[in-house]
């Protein structure tokens, strides 16, 4: 059906057998068509016009974006141009966070800059260690910290002026700075122990770490292994491309609501055990199956569909997927330092299993980012209720980075999907005593 028209361009030819008529349709960036051009498609003047139906958005492009590159079927993960294991080898989280919100790798000053920028926007007004006091004693971690993202916006009003770049950009760099303080703060309600203030003189991730699991005056400091594996980790997790909740946060972004309240709504696609929830999954699967005897029995389960192989596939990758490759080779590192964790021979045996059996080769299912991050997350002592946040925490660049790209994207208005209507036909209102 594709064809060079004569006037060198590629189309589409489309032929309604409702009507007889024939449309030439323009191909662009190699194989995409706008959704709108089917519209022309109709049977009479007064008729809608043709419009595709793509539940869970399969197979449709809802936006350009110069971010983030994936080639599911070759494994290869980008962001902006550079490839994931390079920057995950040769850089640090927060050089990494300003290549994706800015589009360029920092040079010296600019790295300085953002870095002070970041570390002098940590603390929050102490009224939230009373909101995190405010919850139950057993409250879900992920929950507390989508609570504190919304209340933020109690305290920075001044975000809502969405269409001002230089106050985005303010915003962006107050929600990268206290995204660790907040999960802190919930962390240390869960655990019952007071809430650590940051130390703005540690990296990123070592006054996370300190803000965590310091206990009274002592001294904490944090093993540099483990330090340097959860920078890796953030690296991994900081963009995805159009994923749930990066499309949640461009939705809500794009009715030009405030930063802290699309971050919440996009953590809140996150927590859902089929995407950001899904290490939590894995572990409490791997505690289920317990020890190596009972692996057959659960392989059995997965391929009579009573359950998933939780940590394995991925609506994009169809090969190996790339963070996973890295994230084996840290949990290596850290297992060197912690002890070997002894889910990980389950973990592997699974693996093996899998890679070498017809159900899972045969619809490309390998194992995803979140197969072995759990592993790491429980070595470096957090609790399983922590796992979803330590995904949120380096995707707030990546929810950041997108939202910013929509509201600068002249093609974007407020999201508004079409549906096909299946209910009833229009009927008279029937009062109550005759139903
Ligand atoms: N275990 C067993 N079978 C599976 C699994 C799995 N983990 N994943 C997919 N399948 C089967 C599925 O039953 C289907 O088989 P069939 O065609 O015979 O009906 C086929 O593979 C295709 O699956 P799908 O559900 O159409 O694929 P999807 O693209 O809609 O789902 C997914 C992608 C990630 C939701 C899914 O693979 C899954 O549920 N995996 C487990 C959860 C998980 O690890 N999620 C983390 C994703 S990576 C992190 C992130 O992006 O947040």
């Amino acid at each position: 059906m594709g064809d060079n028209g004569s006037d060198g361009k590629n189309t589409l030819t489309v032929r309604d057998n409702r009507t007889g008529r024939e449309y030439e349709i323009d191909i662009q960036d190699g194989d995409v068509i706008r959704a709108m051009d089917i519209r022309q498609i109709k049977v009479s003047d007064d008729d809608f016009g043709m419009m595709s139906y793509d539940p869970a958005f399969s197979n449709t492009a809802s936006t350009r974006s110069a971010i983030t590159f994936i080639d599911g079927g070759k494994g290869i993960l980008e962001y902006r141009g550079y490839p994931i294991e390079q920057l995950a080898e040769r850089s640090t989280y927060l050089e990494v966070a300003y290549l994706i919100l800015k589009g360029e790798l920092p040079t010296k000053a600019e790295l300085d800059g953002f870095t002070h920028n970041i570390t002098n926007h940590t603390y929050v007004h102490e009224n939230f260690r009373r909101l995190m006091r405010g919850f139950r004693y057993d409250a879900h971690a992920m929950s507390m910290v989508i609570s504190g993202v919304a209340a933020l916006n109690t305290f920075y009003p001044d975000g809502s002026d969405v269409r001002d770049p230089q106050n985005r950009w303010l915003q962006m760099q107050r929600l990268v700075a206290k995204m660790p303080t907040l999960a802190a703060y919930a962390y240390r309600h869960y655990r019952g122990l007071p809430a650590v203030y940051p130390e703005n003189e540690l990296s990123y991730t070592a006054n996370f770490l300190n803000m965590l699991f310091r206990i009274g005056g002592r001294e904490y400091k944090p093993n540099p292994v483990l330090e340097r594996a959860l920078d890796v980790l953030f690296i991994l997790h900081a963009d995805h491309e159009q994923n749930c909740s990066t499309t949640t946060m461009r939705v809500i972004g794009s009715a030009e609501t405030d930063p802290y309240s699309a971050l919440a709504g996009a953590m809140g696609a996150l927590f859902g055990p089929l995407h950001g929830g899904a290490n939590e999954a894995v572990l409490k699967m791997l505690n289920r199956i317990g020890s190596m005897e009972n692996i057959p029995a659960f392989m059995k389960g997965v391929k009579n569909r009573e359950e998933r192989l939780m940590g394995f596939g991925h609506r994009v990758y169809k090969a190996y997927d790339p963070r996973a490759n890295i994230i084996k080779r840290t949990a290596d590192e850290v297992f060197e330092v912690t002890g070997r964790n002894p889910l990980l021979d389950i973990a592997l045996e699974l693996e093996r299993i899998a890679l070498d059996d017809d159900f899972f080769v045969s619809r490309n299912l390998y194992p995803n980012v979140d197969f072995y991050s759990g592993l790491i997350y429980q070595a470096l002592g957090f609790p399983v209720e922590m796992f979803p946040v330590l995904f949120a925490i380096p995707r707030t660049v990546g929810w950041l980075a997108q939202w910013e790209e929509m509201l600068e994207d002249k093609e974007q208005r407020i999201s508004r999907p079409r549906q096909i209507f299946t209910g009833r036909a229009k009927r008279d209102f029937v009062p109550i005593e005759e139903r």
